[in-house]
């Protein structure tokens, strides 16, 4: 893997991964999707028919495979979360960059989401709370921290660029 994107879940890491992958000529590679094709569901059907911790499971086998891959790689949310996860993480050499933002943009974003299991099962209060809880994994981990609230993901990706 050439960069590694973390931050809660609608901190913009798909969207900045594409721009940047383009940009560079590298691979997109996103986790999630990497997740759903290997398990031929929807985030949604995984959390259903296989609980939160088949999730997990799942997406620790997905992240080992995929950092052996060149690209850019987008995390889930609860990536860094899982204590072999973090290890993996910050064992590597590659870049990581968290894109941070407050609760009230990540609500804005994603309040709505169906597509979020997590969403769903915790109201904007709780995921609130994921979040502050998540934070000191996430910057941790980070070797560039962007605060994204006021950014495009253009004017995200470009300062990235900027900086790698
Ligand atoms: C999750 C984040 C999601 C996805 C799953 C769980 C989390 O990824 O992996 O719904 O625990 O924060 P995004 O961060 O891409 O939304």
């Amino acid at each position: 893997m050439d960069l590694i994107l973390v931050g809660f879940m609608g901190a913009g890491k798909t969207t900045v991964s594409g721009i940047l992958a383009d940009d560079l000529a590298l691979a997109q590679r996103d986790l999630d999707d990497l997740i759903t094709d290997a398990a031929g569901q929807t985030i949604p059907e995984i959390f259903a028919s296989r609980g939160e911790s088949g999730f997990r499971a799942l997406e620790t086998q997905t992240l080992r495979a995929a950092l052996q891959q060149p690209g850019i790689l987008a995390t889930g949310g609860g990536t860094p979360v899982q204590d072999a996860n973090f290890a993996v993480l910050q064992d590597t050499d590659v870049p990581v960059v968290l894109l941070d933002a407050t609760p009230e943009s990540i609500l804005t974003r994603i309040g709505g989401d169906t597509n979020r299991p997590l969403v769903q099962q915790l109201g904007p209060r709780g995921l609130s709370e994921l979040q502050a809880q998540r934070n000191p994994r996430y910057h941790a981990l980070a070797d560039l921290v962007i605060a994204t609230d006021d950014l495009t993901p253009e004017e995200i990706a470009a300062q990235i660029k900027a900086w790698l």
